[in-house]
């Protein structure tokens, strides 16, 4: 065997390579043996290539061996690359040698299986292409993101995910048994990142939120990563400035980085390479009067369900702005309009083509009087939220964040029709296993 670490399977397909001696090693995709030749598609991190192995070079054990491998087992080879217009890109890996790393039990996962089937089996099924892709696309998504809050100067910051009050409605947090006092798995950091505001002005979180939302919808999950940022001196205008320039940002990253996944899984990248700031923005009342005049029966007042967002968007190959709510409808925190007490200075970013909200955002309130009011209005034990009130007795200044939810972001992204195929893991109310 050849000295040095194996090469990377996509070296297989460079130039220069062809004739060459090389070392591969990976999981088999599929395999066929006719005629005394194997054929094998081996897949690593960086690619696959078709390998032929031949009885009479390998030898009959080996290729005994070697016609064993089940599909996810695995093998490395000692070969050379030849050119093959048969083989995927041209290109194969005749072998010299093949040794098995692990011939594998036959793999339980098809094509044509139930989908709760495939949802117990997640642990195998997410080696399959359109996952490999889609976590590649997040984590790109994830760099890109960090890498413009980073050049915006906010600082990423670690609030805690074990709190003691519910922060965003306390029907839908998951209680816990905390040493005998209830605690709540955080559904935002918000307050704590508002906490840090003084004396860090610009902060952000990436952590996991829970929401014990009974909605089996494809655009909830329990458990979801969500990105918050939260900026001292904003109004609700840099608010929405703030976040066109950071989802642009991230598309153009996205779209530059991972071309082939997002081709693979159904989005041209060129769609999110051509979005530019600004978005369209429009007020919830007209909102409301445009869906009232297509037919969905709502009034002001109405919340925004999973179908009028969608109608709002369907259409649209931007992210649409949707601003200034009514208060009753937006969580306590919210900054009540100057010009109008019946809404809040707030924003929900609608993602193209009817995914529906992917971005929360808020100017927060900071009247103290206020505040108090709103909190008691919606029924919370004013003494859970002393602390938070605090912030606004001690160098209180305007400012404004939101959530983004990565998931629903990326969903819309890789064009996914469930929010679930955005996660290796999905939770959602009937599942957190495996
Ligand atoms: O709109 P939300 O509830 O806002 C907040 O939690 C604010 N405190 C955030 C902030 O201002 N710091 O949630 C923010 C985003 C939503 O726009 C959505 O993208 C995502 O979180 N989200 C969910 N994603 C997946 N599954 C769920 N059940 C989600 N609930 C919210
Ligand atoms: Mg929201």
């Amino acid at each position: 065997m050849s000295a040095g670490a194996p090469d990377p399977i996509a070296r297989a397909f460079a130039p220069d390579r062809r004739g060459a001696p090389v070392r591969v090693r990976g999981w088999v995709q599929r395999s066929r043996s006719s005629g005394g030749i194997l054929f094998l598609h081996l897949r690593d991190r960086t690619g696959t290539v078709q390998v032929t192995g031949k009885k009479d070079v390998l030898g009959p054990e080996a290729f005994a061996a070697a016609e064993h491998v089940q599909v996810e087992g695995v093998i490395e080879v000692e070969g050379t690359v030849a050119d093959d217009p048969r083989a995927p890109g041209g290109r194969e890996v005749r072998a010299r040698t093949i040794r098995v790393v692990d011939p594998g039990l036959p793999f339980p996962i098809f094509q044509e299986q139930t989908e709760e089937f495939r949802l117990d089996k997640r642990h195998l099924v997410i080696r399959s292409d359109e996952h490999v892709a889609t976590f590649r696309v997040k984590a790109e998504l994830l760099r890109a993101l960090r890498a413009f809050l980073d050049a915006e100067e906010v600082l990423e910051v670690t609030p805690p995910i074990l709190t003691g009050n519910p922060a965003e409605g306390g029907a839908e947090a998951f209680q816990i048994d905390y040493f005998g006092r209830p605690g709540y798995l955080s559904q935002t950091a918000q307050l704590y990142l508002e906490a840090m505001l003084s004396p860090h002005e610009r902060v952000y979180a990436l952590t996991p939120s829970f929401r014990a939302e009974k909605s089996r919808t494809p655009r909830h999950l329990t458990e979801y990563q969500h990105l918050e940022i939260e900026l001292a001196w904003c109004d609700l205008d840099g608010l929405m400035s703030f976040i066109e320039r950071m989802v642009v940002a991230a598309c153009h990253a996205v779209a530059e980085r991972r071309p082939a996944e997002l081709r693979a899984l159904g989005r041209k990248p060129e769609e999110l390479a051509a979005l530019a700031p600004p978005f369209p923005r429009i007020s919830y009342a007209d909102a409301i009067d445009r869906l009232a005049r297509e037919g969905f029966p709502v009034r002001w007042g109405s919340d925004l369900g999973t179908a009028e967002e969608r109608a709002l968007t369907l259409e649209s190959a931007v992210p649409l702005f949707v601003t200034r709510y009514p208060r009753e409808l937006k969580a306590f925190y919210m900054l009540r309009s100057p010009d109008d007490p019946r809404t809040v200075e707030a924003t929900d970013l609608l993602a193209p083509e009817g995914y529906g909200e992917m971005v929360g955002a808020s100017c927060r309130e900071t009247s103290l009087d206020r505040l108090t009011e709103r909190l008691t209005a919606v029924g919370a034990n004013l003494a859970d939220y002393e602390w938070y009130l605090d912030l606004r007795r001690h160098g209180n200044v305007p400012h404004a964040g939101f959530g983004l939810g990565i998931e629903r972001i990326l969903r819309w992204m890789v064009r996914r029709e469930h929010i679930r195929e955005t996660t290796p893991f999905p939770r959602t109310p009937s599942r957190h296993t495996p």
